[in-house]
């Protein structure tokens, strides 16, 4: 097996291009952002597609993108080429806008869409390996589902080929009741599907030039089109409404917080902890309950995190650090064996090893138009009900008393108190 693998990751390399789709508007999420930007766990549901060619490592990449080209292009690595759909008239015409920039390419195109996140890399390898193995024309990645609404039906003949598939908009009843999808991932011989695309016409309700249509094509003129079944129907998933982009966002958030789980991170209720995407988090480590961790926050060995706590964009926790009821993080480094036990939130400050945060201090960062820094040195105490007016440095052991309010710079081993806090003593 794992040689048979080799020689198709070879053959991907060398004959596979990929036209990912991701021109179309939000229509039916009622957005202004463009659909593919919008996110998953803190990140666009295009990265994952990305990340998927990334690691299938086709000869060629090529991204349709229309619809507020200028927000999406900004996504797409180098290396994968951009190609314009001028206007969004269907999924046909994105695919022809796509093999536009694969001239000269030889061998098979594959699909992908650009709202369909949670596919497997394993799953496009299969597809592959069942296209080559029968030397098909067209491959579709099929789902068999219990509601299949929204999904376009495959229809069958006599012979149980595929010999069409038709919208759910213009279904008639009858298709309605078909459970097997198209998942909208299709494998073609690229020259036959250059051949026929022109041969596409916009003859259905939404007047649009259907790149499904194609397989009824190809099906009359005898050529070999067949399907293969999806294992894991939630990678099926296409995300059209806010509704789908929730439960696939949910779908998203098992498999980080089980990676985790599995990494060495206690995480004491799953479903009430949201992690995003691009979190690093160190072994023994313990996440409580109703915690949202955003993006590349990194957080070290045996934490205690929450419950409720919020750590934001830019936070990192050193090993053994407490952060924990009620706290919010922001762009802050937090020193090893720290503790922020209660109700407390940190902006833009460096924070060393060894300190001690008092319930309720907070950092007030912003004054208004710009965020300032706040860095607090090794072994510091800050006593309850502190307010950090930044910037301000607060030096090496020292002290603040219960609702201080720091306004100026403490050198090391200061007792400081008051409004605004004034130097009691040396320790
Ligand atoms: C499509 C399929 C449907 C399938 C479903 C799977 C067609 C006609 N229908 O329907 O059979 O069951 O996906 O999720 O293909 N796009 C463009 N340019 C366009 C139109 C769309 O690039 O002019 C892109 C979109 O950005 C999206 C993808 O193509 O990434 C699919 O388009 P979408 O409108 O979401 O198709 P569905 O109605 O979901
Ligand atoms: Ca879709």
């Amino acid at each position: 097996m794992g040689e048979r693998r080799e020689k198709m990751s070879k053959r991907i390399k060398k004959e596979v291009a990929v036209i990912i789709l991701a021109a179309g508007k939000s229509t039916r999420m009622k957005s202004e952002l463009p659909k593919v930007l919008h996110k998953l766990c803190g990140r666009p549901m295009l990265g994952y597609v990305l990340d998927l060619v990334g690691a299938l490592k086709p000869a060629q990449v090529v991204a349709v993108l229309g619809y507020k080209q200028e927000l999406v292009r900004k996504f797409i690595p180098k290396g994968i080429k951009i190609a314009i759909q001028k206007k969004l008239i269907g999924t046909a015409d994105a695919v022809k806008t796509g093999l536009a920039a694969l001239k000269g390419f030889k061998g098979t195109v594959l699909i992908l869409y650009g709202d369909n996140p949670l596919l497997k890399k394993q799953t496009l390898s299969k597809l592959l390996d069942y296209h080559y193995q029968n030397n098909v024309d067209a491959t579709l990645l099929t789902a068999q589902l219990k509601k299949p609404s929204g999904y376009g039906r495959i229809m069958r003949d006599k012979y149980f080929s595929i010999c069409g598939i038709v919208e759910e908009k213009d279904a008639d009843e009858v298709q309605k009741d078909i459970k097997e999808i198209n998942t909208g991932i299709m494998a073609f011989k690229k020259e036959k599907l250059l051949a026929n695309l022109g041969s596409i016409r916009p003859n259905n309700r939404k007047k649009e030039y259907y790149l499904t249509d194609i397989i009824e094509i190809f099906a009359k003129k005898n050529y070999l089109v067949d399907g293969l079944k999806i294992q894991d129907t939630a990678e099926a998933m296409g995300i059209n409404t806010r509704a789908e982009l929730a439960k696939a966002n949910c779908l998203m958030q098992k498999t980080i917080n089980d990676k985790l789980m599995q990494d060495g991170v206690t995480i004491i209720d799953p479903p009430s902890t949201f992690i995003n995407f691009g979190t690093a988090i160190g072994k023994d480590t313990v996440i409580y309950p109703f915690t949202v961790i955003e993006r590349d926050v990194k957080i070290g060995k045996r934490c205690f995190v929450g419950p409720f706590a919020h750590l934001r964009e830019g936070v990192g926790l050193g090993d053994d650090v407490t952060a924990g009821n009620f706290i919010e993080m922001v762009r802050s480094r937090i020193g090893t064996k720290t503790f922020v036990k209660h109700f407390s939130y940190l902006g833009d400050c460096s924070v060393g090893s060894n300190v001690n945060i008092g319930a309720g201090t907070v950092t007030a960062n912003f004054d208004g138009k710009n965020k300032n820094y706040t860095v607090i040195e090794d072994n510091v105490n800050i006593g309850s009900d502190t307010v950090i007016v930044a910037p301000v440095k607060i030096g090496k052991f020292a002290i603040t008393g219960a609702g201080s309010v720091v306004t100026r710079n403490i050198p090391d081993k200061a007792v400081v108190a008051g409004v605004p806090a004034r130097i009691l003593r040396k320790r």
